[in-house]
């Protein structure tokens, strides 16, 4: 979409403001076992029958391991000034502490050099949900030693890459992996045990405090977290399903800032937990250790979720409700005020110095058409929801940044290869990109630094200002 195509009007965002896309090691990367990585818990848990969508796994994903040239290539061709992705931890470390992998390392040595010399400002995630192995298999996250073990592995990393990474974030999402990975266990490593989950997201919390430490003695880069945030709201207006929708609020989102901003835990469902017996051992000065000052706040926004009381579900005695209204392939309800709403409660609420939104985006079923993928769902998509980000920055939320989930379409975890997120189109067999419409509508906000206005967005998105079609098979062959 074109300033000409909407008449010139756009929603500018202020100099410097970050455009880009983000990724994460075990969803992209493949060469699973290559160049000395050691294996880590999805390695495993794909191996498990019937744990992912298809059988599929991440050995191969979208090949980035080796493909990670051309695809900077295509960030550079979209016209993105940054970049989020995750380091593997096994990649470095492969059995979690100790023995460094230096061509691991260096991996990502060269990938932040290419991004630097493109002017693609790197946003490096230490870890996103991928534990060595050999770490799970002495009890993982459960275990406070597993927490020293992140900050020891965040120190190599900080030594390698420290002068030149401008934005660290120490975890991605640890209330998913906490709850999915060891409460429900959909995720790997996929324990199921609620008490555990707590203990986990405790422990992740701990590490990210001792791994602030380590990151501001050992780089000059800015360093936060990227929580994900999910407003519920209750189903009816009863007591119940408001109470339900609180203590669901509570253990989604308030769980994680109240420590990290406040250095408590929120009461009222801590009462709840505790007399469920399901909190976690907290040690001395933990609160204080994870309440270490951060220079922003990544926010990872994809739905809220719609919740009423119920007797028999689980230990918070809740479920979810279909929220009605347009959905994904996902299923998550597309609500653009949830965005809005979520950034100026949490700046209002808690002060962040800087907010980032390190992940926002959509799944939806996309094909290629002659060499095209018209996925005007996901435009309209993002569209109403940077516009959403760009009223939260009106109305003085300190929001530097806006990262699209993401650069290609890859390993949807538990969905396997099934659901696509990508502003690229990749070909699993081939391993073919085809840049989306989306792609080219980011391109051209990116570059324009603007957002459409108006709500003509949805159909007749342009091919991307420089014009027709050959661009996008000329890409697809220059990195297939
Ligand atoms: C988030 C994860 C990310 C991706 C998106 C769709 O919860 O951080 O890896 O899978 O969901």
């Amino acid at each position: 979409m074109t300033a000409a195509a909407t008449g010139g009007r756009l929603a500018g965002f202020p100099p410097g403001f970050l455009w880009g896309t983000a990724t994460a090691a075990y969803q992209v990367e493949g060469a699973w076992d290559g160049d000395g990585r050691g294996p880590c818990v999805w390695d495993t848990f794909v191996r498990l029958p019937g744990r992912v969508e298809g059988g599929d796994t991440g050995d191969v994903a979208c090949d980035h391991y080796h493909r990670w040239h051309d695809d900077i290539g295509l960030m550079a061709r979209l016209g993105l000034n940054a970049y989020r992705f995750s380091v593997s931890w096994s990649r470095v470390l492969p059995e979690g502490t100790g023995r460094v992998n230096q061509a691991g390392l260096d991996f990502y040595r060269r990938l932040v050099d290419a991004l630097l010399e493109r002017d693609i400002t790197p946003a490096l995630t230490l870890y996103h949900w991928d534990l060595p192995e050999e770490l799970q298999r002495h009890g993982g996250w459960a275990d406070r030693d597993t927490a020293a073990a992140f900050a020891a592995y965040a120190e190599v990393v900080a030594n390698a890459l420290g002068d030149r990474v401008p934005l660290w974030i120490t975890h991605n999402e640890p209330s998913l992996h906490a709850i999915v990975g060891h409460a429900v266990g959909r995720h790997a490593p996929g324990v199921r045990d609620w008490r555990t989950g707590h203990q986990v997201a405790h422990h992740l919390l701990v590490s990210h405090g001792w791994a602030v430490e380590v990151l501001r003695a050992g780089t000059t880069g800015k360093v936060g977290i990227s929580l994900a945030l999910e407003p519920a709201v209750p189903s009816t207006d009863s007591a119940e399903d408001a109470a339900a929708a609180r203590r669901h609020d509570d253990h989604l989102n308030a769980w994680y800032l109240d420590p990290l901003f406040r250095a408590r835990y929120p009461d009222d469902l801590w009462a709840w937990l505790a007399a469920r017996g399901l909190t976690p051992e907290v040690g001395f000065d933990d609160l204080a250790t994870i309440a270490a000052p951060i220079d922003f706040l990544g926010v990872n926004f994809y739905h809220r979720r719609v919740t009423c009381h119920d007797r028999d579900g689980g230990p918070l005695e809740l479920r979810e409700v279909p929220a009605g209204g347009t959905t994904t392939a996902m299923g998550w309800e597309v609500r653009a005020q949830s965005l809005y709403d979520m950034l100026t409660a949490v700046s209002r609420e808690y002060g962040p110095c800087e907010v980032y939104v390190t992940e926002n985006g959509a799944a939806y079923d996309d094909r290629v058409i002659g060499g095209r993928v018209h996925d005007v769902e996901r435009v309209a998509y993002l569209a109403q929801h940077m516009r959403a980000a760009r009223d939260a920055l009106s109305d003085g939320v300190p929001l530097r940044g806006y990262f699209v989930w993401s650069l290609l379409d890859n390993f949807q975890w538990d969905s396997g290869y099934a659901k696509r997120f990508g502003v690229i189109h990749v070909d699993f067999q081939t391993q073919c990109r085809t840049v989306k419409d989306s792609g080219w509508f980011l391109r051209d906000v990116a570059t324009s630094n603007g957002v459409p206005l108006g709500p003509a967005i949805t159909a007749n998105v342009a091919p991307g200002t420089d014009g027709p079609a050959p661009a996008v098979p000329s890409l697809t062959e220059a990195s297939s």
